[in-house]
This record gives structure tokens, C-alpha cells and sequence, in this order.
């Protein structure tokens, strides 16, 4: 049998997995490195998209979600939870169904987009709604698993969560042969990012890659603590996936930037709808509203000539435009019926 067999398998040798585990996978990772002929032309460098909204539940959550919940199960544990704007407890629910145990995840009241909430329903998660926003919903899941021990806690700050997702930056050195100048990212909880600057940094110690690009951590300009260097008590964005005002890994993202050379900024909610819309209306690739944060704010260090010309530069966009169709159906007329007529068609066309 040939294909791909899931990132645990594909880089056993660079995770913590032993021997006799039970491997739970959906088959995430390898996901395409597509090349961005607009955006390189837009800014003179050699940009590529990480799409990882091509994973099985839609994000790049899936990567940490293979080995948080096979390292759970090969511990005992009967349950998981987590809490979430979204994209964890979808793919917490896919992870925990295909492992056959129990998944509950904890969501901001009324502050997650409807595919997200879909999937969690459709794979049977208990979904609890909580009044409060999601750095509420992270203090009460840690409380929650610190007290119960049978039930493991699947976010981020659980360390097989990223050592699952940095193989997202093996990846794009495979690919590329060699490790992009700068990468960009959207960050939130700041797992991610912390994940990445791993993979590249276990990558360059082994002499695989020769270098390490600076790293791009993109907020959304209402919830971006690491920028003004303060929690956000009450953050507000459009791009809820990353409506997070107290990152948990704050520390390892300020490590990331700090030793790449990088750098945080901070993208305004129009930014962030200007860059959605333009990877989807000239990339062809719908992203979610949070992905498009890379992209913007690649836009503007460009701009501002932090990224130089001729650099090589990997925007990760890290959830499908799918998850959340209010956004792009948002501001969109009524759209007129045509009649059945060939004529009618041509017409709309502008042909006739
Ligand atoms: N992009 C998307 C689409 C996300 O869902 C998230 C985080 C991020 C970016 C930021 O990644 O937290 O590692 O810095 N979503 C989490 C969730 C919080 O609950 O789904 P991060």
C-alpha cells in the first residue's frame, strides 16, 4: 500500500511516539505549498501559500490533534476536552470519534462561525456554551482537567499539540529545499507559531535546512495583546478564530519572534476582509476570515520594506473559507433568478 499514511507515520522518527502505540490519524498533513503568482507579483517576492485548510476537519488544528489524542488514548484516558473559538473542537470531535471516546469542548457563547459548530455536532462532541470569551473558556478547561485527571486536556499548552503541528514546517522544507526567508502566520493562542519556529529550528539544528526564516506573528488589530504587549481583557475581531486576548503560549511566541529577527503587527478588521477577499478573488483559494491575517500582514511589512523584495516568503492560511460562509456571504445583494432561456444566460453573461 502507497500514499500518504498521516504525519505521525510520515515523521515517526522526529516525534514522541513510541513504539507500541496506537496510532489515531485521519491522514492530515501534507498539505500543498501553492505558489501565489498574484501576490508575487503585488509584492516582488516569491510568495507561497501553506493551504491548511485542506486538512481532514478543515484547519491546521488536525496536526496537533493526531498526536494530542493518540498520546491520550495510549495513556488511558477515557475523555477529552478543550476549549475553543472554533477549529479545535471541530477537529477535537473528529479525532475523539475516530479514537472511540468521549470529546467535550467549550465555545464562546455565539462567537464561532457555523461550519465549525456543524462539525462538532455532526461528530457528536458535548458542546458546552460558555458566557464568557475564549481566554474564559481556556481557565475553566485547565481547572476542569487539573481536577478530573481522567480527561485530557487537547488544547495548545498540551505539548503533543505541537509537536504534531510542527511538521508543518518540515513540510515546507521538503518542498522548498530550503527554509523561506520570512514566514507569516496568523496567531491567536500562539501555539502555532511556537510550533513552527520548532520545526525549523529541529530542522536547522540537524542541518537539513541551512537557515531559519523570520517569523510573521499577524494579530487581528482588536485582539492583539502580544503587539501592545498586554492582555486584552475584551477582544473583539471578525475574524473570531482568533478573538483571544491572553495567549497561553505568550512566552514561546515572544521567543520565536525575538530569535528569528521577527516580528508581531497587528492587521485592522478591514485589512483582514481586503486580504480575504483577495486570496480567494485572485489566488482561487478561500480561506477563512483568521487565515487571510498572514497575507495581510505580509501586505503591509512589505510595504513598509521589513520584507524586501526577491525574499521568499510561506504565508500559512490556516482554516477553510467553508468554516465560515456568514462572512462571505455577508454584504452580498439579493441575487436575481433568470429565466430558462439560453438567451437570459448569454445575457448575464454580458455576451448578449
Ligand atoms: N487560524 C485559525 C483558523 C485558528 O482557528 C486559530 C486558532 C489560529 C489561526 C491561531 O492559532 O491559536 O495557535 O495562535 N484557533 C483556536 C481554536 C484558538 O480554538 O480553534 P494559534
Amino acid at each position: 500500500h502507497s500514499g500518504w499514511p498521516g504525519l505521525i507515520e510520515a515523521y515517526r522518527s522526529r516525534l514522541p511516539v513510541a513504539d507500541d502505540w496506537k496510532v489515531i490519524t485521519l491522514l492530515e498533513g501534507a498539505t500543498p505549498l501553492v505558489a501565489a503568482p498574484y501576490l508575487s507579483e503585488l509584492t516582488g517576492c516569491e510568495v507561497y501559500l501553506k493551504v491548511e485548510g485542506l486538512n481532514p476537519t478543515g484547519s491546521f488544528k488536525d496536526r496537533g490533534m493526531t498526536m494530542a489524542v493518540s498520546n491520550a488514548v495510549n495513556n488511558g484516558k477515557t475523555a477529552v476536552l478543550c476549549a475553543s473559538t472554533g477549529n479545535t473542537s471541530a477537529s477535537a470531535a473528529a479525532y475523539a470519534t475516530r479514537a472511540g471516546i468521549t470529546c467535550a469542548v467549550l465555545i464562546p457563547q455565539g462567537k464561532i462561525a457555523m461550519g465549525k459548530l456543524a462539525q462538532a455536532v455532526m461528530h457528536g462532541a458535548k458542546i458546552i456554551q460558555v458566557q464568557g470569551n475564549f481566554d474564559d473558556c481556556l481557565e475553566l478547561a485547565r481547572k476542569a482537567t487539573a481536577e478530573f485527571t481522567e480527561i485530557e486536556l487537547v488544547n495548545s499548552v498540551n505539548p503533543a499539540r505541537i509537536e504534531g503541528q510542527k511538521t508543518a514546517a518540515f513540510e515546507i522544507v521538503d518542498v522548498l529545499g530550503r527554509a523561506p526567508d520570512v514566514h507569516a502566520l496568523p496567531v491567536g493562542n500562539a501555539g502555532n507559531i511556537t510550533a513552527y519556529w520548532k520545526g525549523y529550528s529541529e530542522y536547522h539544528h540537524d542541518g537539513i535546512a541551512s537557515s531559519r526564516p523570520r517569523m510573521l506573528g499577524v494579530q487581528a488589530a482588536g485582539a492583539a495583546p502580544l503587539v501592545s504587549g498586554e492582555p486584552v481583557a475584551d477582544p473583539e475581531t471578525i475574524a473570531t478564530a482568533i478573538r483571544i486576548g491572553n495567549p497561553a503560549s505568550w512566552h514561546q511566541a515572544v521567543a520565536a519572534k525575538d530569535d528569528s529577527g521577527g516580528q508581531f503587527r497587528a492587521a485592522t478588521d478591514e485589512k483582514l476582509l481586503e486580504a480575504y477577499r483577495l486570496v480567494a478573488g485572485r489566488e482561487g483559494i478561500f480561506v477563512e476570515p483568521a487565515s487571510a491575517a498572514s497575507v495581510a500582514g505580509l501586505l503591509a511589512a512589505r510595504e513598509e520594506g521589513w520584507v524586501r523584495a526577491g525574499e521568499t516568503v510561506v504565508c500559512t492560511v490556516t482554516g477553510n473559507g467553508l468554516k465560515d460562509p456568514d462572512t462571505a456571504l455577508s454584504g452580498m445583494g439579493e441575487v436575481e433568478a433568470i429565466d430558462v432561456d439560453p438567451v437570459a444566460v448569454a445575457h448575464a453573461l454580458g455576451v448578449a
